[in-house]
């Protein structure tokens, strides 16, 4: 790809727990901008990362907010456009922390724990990173970073609004707190570099542990928002 390669970005709000979400096929039934978005993360996780194609698609999926970014290419004569880079917004809440960092103890004691963190600060979380291998190295990662910073730090309130949907949802008691700018990464230890200079910081008491096979640490970065 040519730097000057001509890009754009779709939003994909999310799709609805009602709306069957599943890896790109030619039946599949997901949104298209969501489709694109699989076509990416297979490619990406799936086929280069190796990671299980069952746990690609996930229980946030229908609760986050995803952009794609497309590039524009001219193919002889006809002009072609590709979805070439994605990053996935999860809102409030998450998991315990502790489920991913010893599963083990956390699973003995599963019922002492809730599915969902709703008492430390609520975060919004980064996830599912990914540029196709041709086009890295030219700032598209951490232009979708900034995009969905951006996005987030005028949108407080459609975050609080899914923090609470889910709240109603759940059977969990929930005390909901105001989402106040908080971004949590959990990035693969080799891209902690990346987030480094988008300015979060590593939490060493979030420790490091295994995702998919590979060694993750949690990294915090505070922004401004509008409410
Ligand atoms: C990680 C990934 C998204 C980066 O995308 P990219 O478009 O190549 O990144 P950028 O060109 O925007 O680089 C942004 C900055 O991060 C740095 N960076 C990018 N990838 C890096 C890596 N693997 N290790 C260290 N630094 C990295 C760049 O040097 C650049 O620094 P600068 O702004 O100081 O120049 C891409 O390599 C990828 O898809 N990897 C596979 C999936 C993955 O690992 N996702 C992360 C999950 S946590």
């Amino acid at each position: 790809m040519a730097d000057n390669t001509p890009w754009t970005t779709e939003i994909q709000p999310p799709p609805g727990r009602k709306t069957k979400l599943s890896l790109p096929n030619q039946t599949t039934a997901n949104p298209p901008v969501f489709n694109d978005a699989m076509i990416v993360r297979t490619r990406v996780f799936i086929d280069e990362q190796n990671c299980s194609p069952e746990g690609e698609i996930d229980s946030d999926d229908a609760r986050s907010w995803q952009w794609v970014l497309y590039a524009s290419e001219s193919e002889s004569e006809s002009e072609t456009t590709n979805p070439i880079a994605v990053i996935r917004l999860v809102p409030p809440p998450h998991p315990p922390h502790d489920l991913l960092t010893c599963p083990d103890t956390a699973s003995a004691s599963t019922g002492n724990l809730p599915k969902y963190d709703w008492v430390h600060e609520p975060c919004i979380k980064l996830t599912r990173v990914a540029v196709m291998p041709g086009y890295r190295g030219k700032g598209l990662g951490r232009r979708l970073v900034e995009i969905a910073l951006a996005w987030a730090s005028s949108h407080a309130r459609e975050i609080d609004d899914a923090a609470a949907k889910l709240a109603a949802e759940s059977n969990e008691s929930a005390s909901l707190k105001k989402w106040q700018g908080l971004v949590l990464v959990h990035a693969q230890v080799d891209v902690e570099k990346m987030y480094g200079g988008l300015g979060f910081q590593t939490d060493k008491e979030l420790g490091k542990w295994d995702e998919e096979g590979i060694d993750h640490v949690g990294m915090f970065k505070r922004i401004d928002i509008s409410h």
